[in-house]
């Protein structure tokens, strides 16, 4: 009985492996050789044992932080001798956040290690990925080695397809290789919730921005409410950046050369006061340049509450009369079209991202702390 099942399995490795199916790390133990596909390493994907029955799925993690690594979401539906999704999503990031029941909605990955292209020119899409396109000045890079290089002031949009960008996990690692002329407002930033990229009504532009600041290091969200005319924004809450045992000091500015991690957590959420809706927002940053999933730690949270997070300056008449648009003090609710990477500087100005991704999570939202429960 046991010889058949290894038999079985042995023959699926074969199968799946002639048939080049072999899309998942498969386990050593079950014949599959971890050294044959350069993206599978032993770090992110061997497992100490199969599973006791050995029906050959999942196995014990190698490490200790097993949950970031080497638990698994799924076993692969055929039984054959490959494992399942990993809970590390794409490059191996960990997730903190349960992932979204499966749905229409997908979620979108980088696709920077495809052959290198630039754009230059507003609503241009990398030529591998017609999800994301450009706007702003200047030009993003894809360099075809799993980065965008970013010059001037570009901003790359990232489009849901359809079902819109509510309740998200928004992951790039980041890195200045040059100042150029820095701004007030620079910084490595992530937007989300928002129509910003092919809004015609200034009123409907609304979104949230998490950021580190080039020149003070320090961390911030900002909600824009109109971009028509003017722009109209909230006051950016910022906080220092936060000390971290990797050696990268934001204490006087972003450093060059130094990637980090940041993820902006975007749900909806429940205003304790009053039990009315309200907006969780939470960025995280790993400074230990994405090792072993990253070691991520919460550096800002804001709860946008009704009434609580004002614009700056008054916000034209004309917004809170149609769909979509966010009255002053309103946070911004529902699913939205676009997330986007945002740089701003002059020519001289060069910031790469790596890493890239946004992931529908759950509306409980709960972190993970432990185990795979997806
Ligand atoms: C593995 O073995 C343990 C201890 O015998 C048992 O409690 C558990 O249910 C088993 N798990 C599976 C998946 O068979
Ligand atoms: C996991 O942690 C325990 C207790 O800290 C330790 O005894 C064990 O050796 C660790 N295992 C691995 C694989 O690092
Ligand atoms: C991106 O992911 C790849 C693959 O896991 C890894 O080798 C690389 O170091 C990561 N880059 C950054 C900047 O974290």
């Amino acid at each position: 009985m046991a010889t058949d099942l290894i038999r079985f399995v042995r023959a699926a490795v074969v199968l799946a492996l002639a048939e080049g199916a072999c899309t998942v790390c498969a386990h050593p133990k079950c014949g599959c050789d971890l050294t044959g596909e350069s993206w599978c390493t032993a770090a992110k994907h061997c497992h100490d044992d199969l599973d006791n029955s050995s029906g050959c799925q999942w196995g014990v993690a190698c490490f200790n932080d097993s949950e970031a690594h080497h638990c698994h979401e799924q076993t692969n539906a055929a039984g054959a001798c490959t494992w399942g999704v990993s809970c590390s999503s794409a490059f191996g990031v960990r997730k903190l956040y349960t992932s979204a029941l499966p749905g229409p909605a997908k979620d979108w990955v980088n696709s920077w290690d495809l052959p290198a292209n630039s754009i230059s020119r507003v609503d241009d899409s990398d030529s591998n990925d017609a999800q994301t396109f450009f706007k702003g000045s200047g030009q993003v890079a894809f360099g075809g080695d799993g980065t965008a290089t970013f010059h001037r002031s570009p901003r790359l949009y990232i489009r849901s397809g359809g079902s819109g960008w509510e309740d998200i996990e928004f992951t790039a690692y980041g890195r200045y290789r040059a100042y150029g002329d820095v701004r007030s407002y620079s910084g490595l930033t992530l937007v989300a919730r928002t129509n910003h990229g092919d809004y015609t009504d200034g009123c409907s532009a609304p979104g949230y921005y998490a950021r580190i600041y080039t020149t003070t290091g320090e961390v911030a969200f900002q909600k824009e409410y109109y971009h028509g005319t003017s722009v109209v924004y909230s006051a950016s809450r910022r906080l220092p950046g936060p000390s971290n045992p990797y050696g990268v000091d934001l204490s006087s500015g972003l450093p060059l050369d130094e990637w980090i991690g940041l993820k902006f957590v975007v749900y909806t959420a429940t205003d304790p006061d009053d039990g009315a809706p309200a907006v969780q927002l939470k960025l995280y940053l790993d400074f230990s340049r994405g090792a072993r999933g990253g070691d991520w730690v919460l550096a800002h949270e804001l709860l946008d509450t009704s009434g609580s997070w004002m614009a700056t300056r008054a916000i034209p008449d004309e917004c809170g009369t149609e769909d979509g648009h966010v009255r002053d003090g309103e946070p911004i609710f529902g699913g939205r079209e676009y997330c986007f990477l945002r740089t701003d500087g002059d020519s001289d100005t060069v910031v790469e991202w790596a890493n890239a991704s946004v992931r529908h999570i759950s509306g409980a939202a709960t972190p993970r702390t432990t185990g795979c429960e997806d």
